[in-house]
Parts: C-alpha cells; sequence; structure tokens
C-alpha cells in the first residue's frame, strides 16, 4: 500500500484534479452549450478515473491479503510437517539402536509413530483436496436427492471422530423436506467440515445441533455449537482460503484454515451460499442455503 499511494497521487489524483478544475472552469465560464458538453464529459471522466483506481487499489489489497496469508500458511504448513516428522524420526532411530528393549515402550514408541503418520497424511490429504478444488478439477455429479440422506452421512463420518469427548448432539430434519439437486459425497463433506470445526472449537461441554429445513423455495441446513463464537471481523474472513481466527486460544488447536474456505467452494458450485452468525461467547451457527431441486427444475 506504501508502495502503491505515492503512484496513485502522481498518476491519479493530481491529473485528476487538475481535470475537475479545468471541468468546472468551462461549466462555470462555458458560454455555448458544447462548453457545457465538455465540460460535463470532463466531470464524468474525473468520476470514472476516480472510481476505477478505487476499485484497482480494493483489488490489490485483497490480493496482497491473499499473498500474505499464503506466506504464513506455507511457514506453517512446514512448520506443521517438520513436527511429525522430527518425532517419527526420532522414534524410528531409538527402535533401530534397540534402545528400547521393554516390549511396552516399543509398543508405544509405535503408537507415536502411527499417530504421527496419520496426522501427517490428513494434513496433506487436505492440501491435496484443496488445490484440486481451487485448480478446478474437482467436478460435482448434481443429481436430485434428499437430504436426510445427506446429513446422516455426514453425521456418521463424523462418528468415529468424536470418540474424544462426550458430545450432546441434537438431530433435527423437517419432514416436509424438497429434494436438492448435489453432489451427495461433496455435501456431507462440507457438513463434516462444520461438525468438526465445532467440535474442536468448543470446550469441555461440547454441544452440537444439526438442523435442515425448508425456507421458501430453497433448504436450510444449520450447525450451531455452544463453543466461543466468532469475533464480528474474523467472521467475515474465515471463509477465505488460509484464514484462522486471531485468537491465541484457538490457535493451539490445529487447522489449516481451508476447512470452510473448501465448504463455501463446494456451496456455490451447488448454487447455494453459507453464511455465520455468531456473538463471542455464545456459540456460532454456520448455514447452508441451498435451492430445492423443484425451484432448480
Ligand atoms: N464453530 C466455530 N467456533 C469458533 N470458531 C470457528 C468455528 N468454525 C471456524 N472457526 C474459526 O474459523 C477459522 C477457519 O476455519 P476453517 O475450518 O476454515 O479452518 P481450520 O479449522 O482452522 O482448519 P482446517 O479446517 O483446514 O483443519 C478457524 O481457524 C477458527 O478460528
Ligand atoms: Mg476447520
Amino acid at each position: 500500500m506504501r508502495r502503491v499511494l505515492p503512484l496513485l497521487i502522481g498518476f491519479v489524483f493530481v491529473p485528476a484534479a487538475l481535470m475537475l478544475a479545468v471541468g468546472i472552469l468551462i461549466l462555470v465560464f462555458g458560454a455555448a452549450p458544447r462548453d457545457y458538453v465538455f465540460g460535463g464529459l470532463i466531470l464524468a471522466l474525473v468520476a470514472t478515473t476516480l472510481a476505477g483506481s478505487g476499485a484497482a487499489l480494493i483489488v490489490v489489497q485483497r490480493e496482497a491479503r491473499v499473498a500474505r496469508l499464503q506466506t504464513d500458511f506455507v511457514n506453517k504448513v512446514s512448520h506443521d510437517l517438520r513436527t511429525p516428522l522430527t518425532s517419527i524420526r526420532m522414534f524410528v532411530e531409538t527402535l533401530q539402536l534397540g534402545r528400547l528393549s521393554d516390549p511396552a515402550r516399543q509398543a508405544e514408541a509405535l503408537g507415536i509413530i502411527s499417530a504421527e503418520t496419520a496426522r501427517l497424511s490428513s494434513l496433506i490429504n487436505r492440501l491435496l483436496d484443496w488445490a484440486r478444488m481451487e485448480s478446478g478439477k474437482r467436478r460435482f455429479q448434481l443429481q436430485r436427492q434428499p437430504v436426510a440422506p445427506i446429513v446422516d452421512a455426514a453425521l456418521q463420518a463424523f462418528a468415529p471422530q468424536r470418540l474424544g469427548h462426550p458430545v450432546a448432539l441434537v438431530r433435527e430434519i423437517s419432514p416436509d423436506l424438497p429434494e436438492v439437486l448435489g453432489d451427495r459425497e461433496a455435501l456431507a463433506e462440507a457438513l463434516l467440515d462444520l461438525l468438526q470445526n465445532a467440535y474442536k472449537y468448543t470446550g469441555p461441554e461440547k454441544r452440537i445441533e444439526i438442523g435442515a429445513a425448508r425456507e421458501g423455495p430453497t433448504v436450510r441446513l444449520t450447525v450451531t455449537d455452544n463453543g466461543p463464537g466468532i469475533a464480528l471481523p474474523d467472521q467475515k474472513r474465515i471463509f477465505d482460503k488460509f484464514y484462522r481466527a486471531r485468537d491465541p486460544l484457538e490457535r493451539t488447536i490445529e487447522g489449516s484454515g481451508l476447512g470452510l474456505a473448501m465448504v463455501k467452494h463446494i456451496v456455490r458450485a451447488h448454487g447455494g451460499r453459507i453464511s455465520v452468525a455468531s456473538q463471542l461467547g455464545h456459540g456460532a451457527t454456520f448455514t447452508i442455503v441451498l435451492p430445492a431441486a423443484e425451484a432448480r427444475s
């Protein structure tokens, strides 16, 4: 921004101010109708130049933000990859050197190696999934489907992941739901991502509600939790790729900042939209709105 400002002043604001002055002088002192046309045209030109520069500035700022997030992300990913690798290498070397003679400790070391390997592969899979989606290589098979099985597929995939802590899970699906035109696997993945977030960002007393209801010609899918909530400035940005909220408490929770960006991508590919409603300290509700199949056909 600091580098762009002198350029804007030199090449946009100063010429625009001069043109503005000329335009006003022509309008004030002009006598013939032709003068008014010229004056008006010059003022319109100034307005377009300023609006165009403003729009360009917003785009540049946005790109710079993404580039910054990307650099942070590369640093973070390198660190996230290195930590489990170091621990794997250390335990493999210890086992190779025969330093662990006790079978129980050997089993413990193998358990750690296996857990760290799983962590590595899940991070790598996430990155590959995102790359495939962003490059447009992931194709969605849109077919008419009922909504309840999509919710249930997400809940089924979520079940083994919530064994660590108890969760009060509420499923509320209206009986009158219309079908949606969608890719069942992708939509279940999107819901699973929301469930995973609800699970990992809430405290020890976890309560998660998943719901589906008809709203006019749309279906609303909601995931609500009783977690710490999301501050207003973060709510606007959490759907951006690589963005993670700044709260240091949440920073201790692992994540790549790609989940919600992927959810947004999937929802958009279905002609839907996603939003969040939250108040700090009072949990969060993520809502996916999908057009009903009958509304689209
Ligand atoms: N239910 C929630 N409660 C509080 N904060 C949330 C919730 N869901 C998302 N967030 C905030 O939004 C950020 C972005 O979420 P997102 O799912 O995109 O990434 P992540 O969970 O950090 O990583 P990933 O999903 O890729 O493992 C999170 O880092 C977190 O700060
Ligand atoms: Mg996530």
